[in-house]
């Protein structure tokens, strides 16, 4: 007897081949039959055609490990069909933990929700406290190069010594053995972004001897993103490991149209037999902390350091007219989105700048946009965030269609209730993946829906060396998504982001119901997943 049976659905089965209708049977964990099973008794039969079944969606790039921990049920996430994420990334996690730095890592975070008391030190710890809560869906940790630097080094900003180098290496291993899968950076944010090559090279050296990848939120993606391309394909090359180029994008007019060559780049790397990939959201706007419009010299020290110098009148003159001369010695966000096109997506202390372009609230507040920047980034302590309106969608079809880059949405699990479901967050942790089908399948056919689901499943598990997941056959885990490819559709938008997407009926995680006929259960089978 089989616990649950779905009939007469499509299967689409993530390796890319064409669909083909069947029943799919599931008992436990896993998948135990796929073919005619019109004779074989189960406890739970879902009659399901007309609908399409896809392993469930894996998101490459997520930042969902802060709210995860207020958010088990992972709404935003469960209800595109989600069933794996992979967290941890542009160089943000958790873990480790160096009690002497604590304060900085929680200045560090991306969200402090309650319960996030840092009080675990090693990933392991960390892990074991995130499963032992429950999930709704699966985790892949990746340890945050920043969070490396803040343990080893606070935020100095300048290279680590000898003693300091080690003991980020010794991290590093303890890290992958605790049950990371590989290491992320962000090389635009400090203190990551005060690490030159060889560190990152040292650090990834280790990473590669236990297995893991490299992710990297490139050192530049506007101005710089072709070098800051050839520095993520030079860290594999010489640490030996394989890369993931994070939410592949040209930001800034002049800097569209670059996407092909970054590509070019990267195939290139590919041809010389490098395991070089990207991911990207379908969306022409990104979203980040506001302070990371800051030069990278405000933040030496930590948060509390930054709050300080925002403080000082001279300081404060000193960063506008570096800002305004683009010496921010790294990425420029205000040139490459203006401040037209820079919008507060959070920043709860004033509600009432969300949903706003910095150059209306400059005119609103009678400040200059820098200046209201500034105010916002204090007022929150660091913790407010803004939506960019900087990318060419030009761009994204050309990353969309390469066969080598994948779907990260970049997003976090949010709900629209409760703490979670304030400000105007980037649409993209409510839409991503039933974007990617409705508009770039369905309307545009940019994409077969094979080639679409293959994006979202069997390519980011060869990429992580998840063999029991992101494929439909008999033995693999039972994460599944059942949805109605003539209806699936995001519904977030700008304006309104906390909105669930369309026509994802089902979805399985670990062979049980996490979304039936599109509404949470509550259940909550996921768990952190322990690297091959
Ligand atoms: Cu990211
Ligand atoms: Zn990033």
């Amino acid at each position: 007897m089989l616990d649950s049976k779905i009939e007469g659905v499509t299967v689409l089965d993530g390796t890319g081949a064409p669909g083909f209708r069947t029943d799919v049977g599931v008992t436990g964990e896993a998948i135990v039959a796929v073919g005619d099973l019109s004779r074989e008794p189960a406890g739970t039969t879902l009659r399901a055609s007309g609908l399409t079944l896809a392993p469930g969606f894996i998101d490459i790039h997520s930042h969902s490990d802060w709210r995860l921990w207020a958010n088990r049920r992972a709404e935003s996430k469960i209800r595109q069909g989600v069933t794996t994420e992979v967290v941890g990334n542009c160089g943000f996690s958790p873990a480790p933990v160096n009690p002497a730095f604590r304060e900085e890592l929680r200045g560090f975070a991306l969200y402090l929700p309650e319960g996030m008391d840092f009080s675990w030190q090693s990933v392991e710890e960390y892990l074991n406290r995130l499963d032992g809560g429950g999930l709704a869906l699966n985790v892949i940790q990746l340890v945050g190069h920043g969070a490396l630097r803040v343990a080893a080094m606070g935020f100095a900003r300048r290279k680590p010594t000898e003693s300091e180098l080690a003991h980020m290496k010794r991290l590093v291993a303890e890290s992958l053995e605790g049950g990371a899968w590989g290491m992320s950076t962000g090389l635009i944010y400090a203190p990551g972004s005060y690490a030159e090559t060889e560190e990152i090279v040292e650090l990834s050296r280790v990473a590669g001897r236990h297995r893991g990848f490299y992710a990297s939120h490139i050192r530049g993606e506007g101005a710089n993103l072709l070098n800051a391309i050839s520095e993520a394909i030079r860290i594999g090359r010489e640490a030996e490991l394989p890369v993931e180029v994070s939410h592949l994008k040209a930001a800034g007019r002049p800097h569209w149209g670059q996407v092909k060559e970054a590509l070019a780049l990267i195939n290139a790397a590919r041809a010389e037999g490098l395991d070089v990939t990207a991911d990207v959201y379908p969306y022409t706007a990104s979203s980040t902390t506001l302070r990371t419009l800051l030069p990278g010299w405000v933040l030496e020290g930590g948060v509390e350091a930054m709050l300080q110098r925002l403080s000082d009148p001279a300081t404060r003159g000193r960063i506008r007219a570096e800002v305004e001369a683009g010496r921010t010695g790294g990425e420029n966000l205000a040139a490459n989105a203006g401040w037209d096109g820079t919008m507060i997506a959070y920043a709860p202390s004033r509600p009432e700048a969300e949903g706003k372009r910095l150059s209306d609230l400059a005119r609103e507040w009678g400040q200059a946009p820098l200046d209201v920047a500034m105010d916002l980034i204090v007022a929150d302590r660091g913790k407010a965030y803004v939506v960019l309106f900087q990318l060419d969608e030009a761009d994204l079809t050309v990353a969309l269609a390469d066969p080598h880059v994948m779907i990260g949405s970049d997003g976090s699990a949010l709900s629209p209730h409760g703490e979670l479901g304030r400000g105007r967050p980037h649409p993209r942790s409510y839409g991503t993946f039933p974007r990617v089908l409705a508009r770039y399948w369905r309307d545009q056919r940019l994409l077969s829906l094979e080639q679409a689901v293959h994006k979202m499943t069997g390519l980011p598990a060869k990429k992580l060396g998840l063999k029991d997941r992101g494929v439909i056959r008999v033995g693999a885990k039972a994460d599944l998504v059942i949805f109605n490819h003539k209806t699936v559709t995001d519904l977030a938008t700008y304006e309104e982001p906390h909105r669930y997407p369309a026509g994802i009926e089902y979805v399985f995680v670990n062979g049980r119901l996490v979304i039936k006929a599109g509404e949470h259960t509550g259940s909550l089978p996921g768990r952190v997943l322990t690297p091959p």
